[in-house]
């Protein structure tokens, strides 16, 4: 049985409240409810020999490990190893690999994600094919005898386009291959990739996990005991670990994750539904509206639509436009926080993507993407109305 189930929580324990009390016991020497901060570089040994399993903070920090065994209850895993940043939590778990090694990856990828396998991993004999994973003949067509680990994000940034997990989870073990999912538009809340068959989950948690927009990290859950040992090893050899703040501020954010998701669902569905209608909008992508192409898809995977969706407009300058124009969103890069932000994709979270590439995803320069928080959404619908008039 994994720690977190062992310490506060009834057996059977619910969604939300895994999220509030997974990893959490007061602080013994104090009955402190939230757990402290533990800012130190060091701990200070009984005897040569004895101390209190912790000995060095790179290595274990009790902020971090109560997050991770948080995390790794919220997704269903059997462990999580927390990062300094989204990236440096991807870049880790390519670690895996092995110079020679081919991985299968979701075309329509965050544009860092590729900039890490395009530009970096690349130099040290790691191939990567980007392919549309949402098309499983594809990703079956595109496997190779040397193929060790599929890559997944579902829903993708920005144009909402969705893997079925449980069928690319099938295809990658009839090769031995690792199906990995990047988790962060849809959070544990809406989606449970391992649940479905992944081996490995990753995050930003800088996004929903955070949920407050002043964090920047990264998680990656683990469910096998064979990439659980090697994380733990390359989280302490190479160092990029989360502060004890931010992971003091990332457990925090967890505790509300359930019902914040809830009113993003409702703001996402409300803004799709407006634009969808709207004389300007050409286009709307966003899983809940029964038009996507893969809404029933949506709907057996996930348990709500979330509050990512983008829209085209027709031009660039219309597009930029609304993105100069609008009030109460802020237009800014990132997303999953309590405030709505607005992005113009093209030149600005997915600038590092070739316009080729940009075109055959889909991804137009008259795109334009909304991260919706939890507000009132006729405020948010106000804001667009104004905003596209
Ligand atoms: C889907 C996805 N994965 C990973 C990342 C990288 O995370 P970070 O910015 O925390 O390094 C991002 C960042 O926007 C993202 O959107």
């Amino acid at each position: 049985m994994c720690d977190y189930l062992s310490m506060k929580l009834p057996p059977g324990a619910r969604f939300p409240t895994i999220c509030i009390h997974a990893g959490q016991t007061p602080d013994p020497s104090t009955g402190a409810i939230i757990t402290p901060i533990f800012q130190t570089s060091t701990y200070v040994q009984d005897a040569l020999g004895e101390h209190k399993g912790y000995e060095y903070a790179r290595t274990q920090n009790p902020t971090r490990a109560a997050l991770e065994q948080n995390i790794a209850a919220i997704e269903g895993g059997a462990a999580a190893f927390a990062f300094a940043s989204g990236m440096a939590a991807i870049d880790a778990l390519t670690t895996l690999l092995a110079a020679g090694d081919h991985v299968v990856v979701t075309d329509n990828t965050y544009g860092g994600t590729f900039r890490l396998f395009d530009k970096v991993l690349r130099k040290y004999q790691l191939e990567f094919s980007y392919v549309d994973t949402s098309q499983p003949e594809l990703v079956e067509r595109a496997m190779r005898p040397n193929t060790k680990m599929l890559f997944v994000e579902t829903p993708t940034n920005p144009v909402m386009r969705l893997t079925d997990i449980a069928e690319t989870a099938a295809i990658a073990h009839a090769r031995g291959a690792l199906l990995v999912v990047d988790n962060t538009f849809a959070s544990p809340a809406l989606q449970q990739p391992i649940a479905l068959g992944a081996d490995l989950v990753v995050h930003s948690t800088t996004k929903y996990l955070n949920g407050h927009s002043d964090s920047v990290g990264g998680v990656v859950v683990a469910a096998r005991q064979a990439e659980i040992e090697w994380l733990g090893f390359i989280q302490n050899s190479a160092g990029a670990i989360l502060s004890p703040f931010d992971s003091w501020l990332v457990l925090r954010g967890t505790k509300t994750l359930t019902v914040r998701m809830a009113q993003h669902n409702v703001n996402g569905m409300g803004l799709a539904e407006y634009l969808s209608l709207h004389p300007k909008v050409t286009r709307v992508h966003y899983p809940g509206l029964t038009n996507h192409p893969q809404h029933l898809l949506a709907r057996k995977q996930m348990r709500g639509f979330g509050g990512m969706l983008s829209f085209d407009v027709g031009t660039f300058e219309t597009a930029r436009a609304v993105c100069n124009r609008v009030r109460l969103m802020a237009l800014a890069e990132s997303l999953g926080g309590v405030e709505t932000l607005i992005c113009h994709p093209a030149s600005m979270t997915h600038a590092s993507v070739p316009p080729e590439r940009r075109q055959e995803i889909g991804l137009t320069d008259s795109m334009v993407r909304i991260s919706a928080g939890i507000e009132d959404p006729q405020d948010l619908i106000d804001d667009l109305a104004q905003a596209l008039s």
